[in-house]
Order: C-alpha cells, then sequence, then structure tokens
C-alpha cells in the first residue's frame, strides 16, 4: 500500500513536471486552445463561408461578433498577434488585413491551416479545434480595431477626456448629478468615434471612444469605468 502511494505521487510529480515543460514547449506553436463561447451569435453550418458573415455594422450580430472575437482573439491569438490585435512584432498585425473577400480568404486559409515551416509549427491550425462562428466572430473584432494612425490624430483629446473623467470620479460626486459635464465630453467623444478609421477597412471602427461613451450610462461606477476603458485603451494605442 505504502509503496502504491508512493508510486500514485511519483506519477504526481512526473505529471506535474511534465506539465510545466509542456507549458513551456506550448509556448511556441503547440498550444492548448481555448474554447469560444458563441452564444448570441446564429449557428453557421458546417461549410466554410467564403466572406466574415459580421461584417456589416448596421447588422444585429456585429456588436455581438465583436464581444465574442475579443474574447477568443484574448485566449487564443493574443500571445503571438498581440493583446488588443497590436502586434508586439512576433507574428503579422491582423488589423491590417483587408476586410474584403480577398482578406477573408487569406484569414481562413491561415485559421484552418496554421503555419508550419521546416518542421516547426509557427502557428497552430485552428480550423479543428475553434468553431467557424469562433473564427468570423475573432476576423470582426480584429478587422473592427482603430488604425493606429487615425487613432494618433485624436490621442490628445482623448486623453483630456480621461484626465477630466479621472478627476470627476475621484471628487467622488454621484454620476447622475454630473450629467452636465458629462454630457459634452459623451458628444466630443461621440464625435472622435465617427471619425476614426480602421486599417483593415472595415466599415466602422469599434474604438475606445466608442467603448467609454457606451459606458456612460449615469450609473455609480460609470464615470470611474469609462476612465479606465480609456486609460487601458490609449496606453495599448501607443
Ligand atoms: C503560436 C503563435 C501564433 C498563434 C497562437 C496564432 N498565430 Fe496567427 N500567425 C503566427 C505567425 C508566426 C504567422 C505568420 C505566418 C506567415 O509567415 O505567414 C501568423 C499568421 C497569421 C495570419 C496571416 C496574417 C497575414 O497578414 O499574413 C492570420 C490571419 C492569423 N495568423 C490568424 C491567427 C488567429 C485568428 C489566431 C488565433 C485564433 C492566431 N493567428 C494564433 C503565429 C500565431
Amino acid at each position: 500500500m505504502k509503496r502504491l502511494l508512493a508510486a500514485i505521487s511519483l506519477t504526481a510529480a512526473v505529471a506535474a513536471v511534465s506539465t510545466i515543460s509542456t507549458s513551456k514547449v506550448r509556448a511556441h506553436g503547440d498550444v492548448t486552445p481555448q474554447a469560444v463561447d458563441t452564444s448570441g451569435l446564429p449557428a453557421l453550418g458546417e461549410n466554410w463561408l467564403e466572406e466574415n458573415p459580421w461584417r456589416d455594422p448596421d447588422g444585429k450580430d456585429w456588436r455581438r461578433a465583436i464581444e465574442v472575437g475579443a474574447s477568443g482573439y484574448n485566449q487564443n491569438c493574443a500571445r503571438c498577434h498581440g493583446l488588443g490585435a497590436v502586434s508586439g512584432g512576433l507574428a503579422p498585425d491582423l488589423r491590417m488585413l483587408s476586410a474584403d473577400i480577398d482578406g477573408d480568404e487569406w484569414y481562413l486559409e491561415r485559421f484552418i491551416q496554421g503555419y508550419t515551416q521546416g518542421g516547426i509549427t509557427k502557428m497552430p491550425a485552428f480550423g479543428e479545434l475553434l468553431s467557424q462562428e469562433a473564427a468570423w466572430a475573432i476576423r470582426t473584432y480584429v478587422e473592427t480595431r482603430a488604425d493606429p494612425d487615425s487613432m494618433e490624430e485624436y490621442l490628445g483629446s482623448l486623453q483630456d477626456i480621461r484626465k477630466k473623467l479621472v478627476s470627476m470620479a475621484e471628487s467622488g460626486k454621484p454620476a447622475g448629478d454630473l450629467g452636465s459635464e458629462i454630457e459634452p465630453l459623451k458628444t466630443q467623444m461621440q464625435e472622435i468615434s465617427g471619425s476614426i478609421e480602421t486599417a483593415s477597412g472595415a466599415p466602422k471602427a469599434d474604438s475606445v471612444a466608442a467603448n467609454a461613451v457606451a459606458l456612460l450610462d449615469g450609473s455609480p461606477q460609470s464615470i470611474a469605468n469609462a476612465a479606465e476603458v480609456l486609460t487601458v485603451g490609449l496606453s495599448a494605442a501607443k
């Protein structure tokens, strides 16, 4: 019995060690895919579509596709392609891939097949691992990121807005009492959000300005949340 226990704990130790070493190995091409929760999006069927079905910003699934895609992207793609789709140089910047049928064809090719060079997996093949819905949601997320050059024009104004929101949040005054100060900031951010472009050519950017506006709904934490979104978004935009 003692032996058995010893054997079990040895097995456990070996398993622990090999988990550590595989996770190191996995830091390269061989990933454990993270399931993507695609609830709320319509099922797309078995056959791969040729074009992103959720490209239209007026379509009913656009917003949800971006949400699902953000999570799917950050879990499965960000460690190589960069947080928030801002590439650190390890792998191509996916914000630049053209949001049209040609870009989609190339996107799917890489998504499904991955990329192997000289027997080394540089990018895992996701075709068998993640669903078609996850693929297009991630596509929608990356193609709707703001063009960094376009963002740059507005960084100064957005920083100013961020500062004002931070001091409002710190003042401790309830959001409900600050309406007249918040409204002009919202209007300004709406204008900015309408002017920010995508690098992919997708019709509408889901920018940090748009996200901050959406958060300013008058609820108690809304000002702090909007300030936080701007802080994170603007530091990533640099
Ligand atoms: C282990 C690192 C790694 C992970 C994880 C990864 N990729 Fe890649 N990806 C790469 C590399 C490296 C390339 C460049 C391959 C080449 O030279 O064509 C690439 C290329 C691509 C391309 C072609 C881009 C272009 O401009 O040519 C697309 C599209 C792509 N990846 C999508 C994704 C998506 C979507 C995910 C997540 C579901 C993902 N990748 C996860 C490493 C990775």
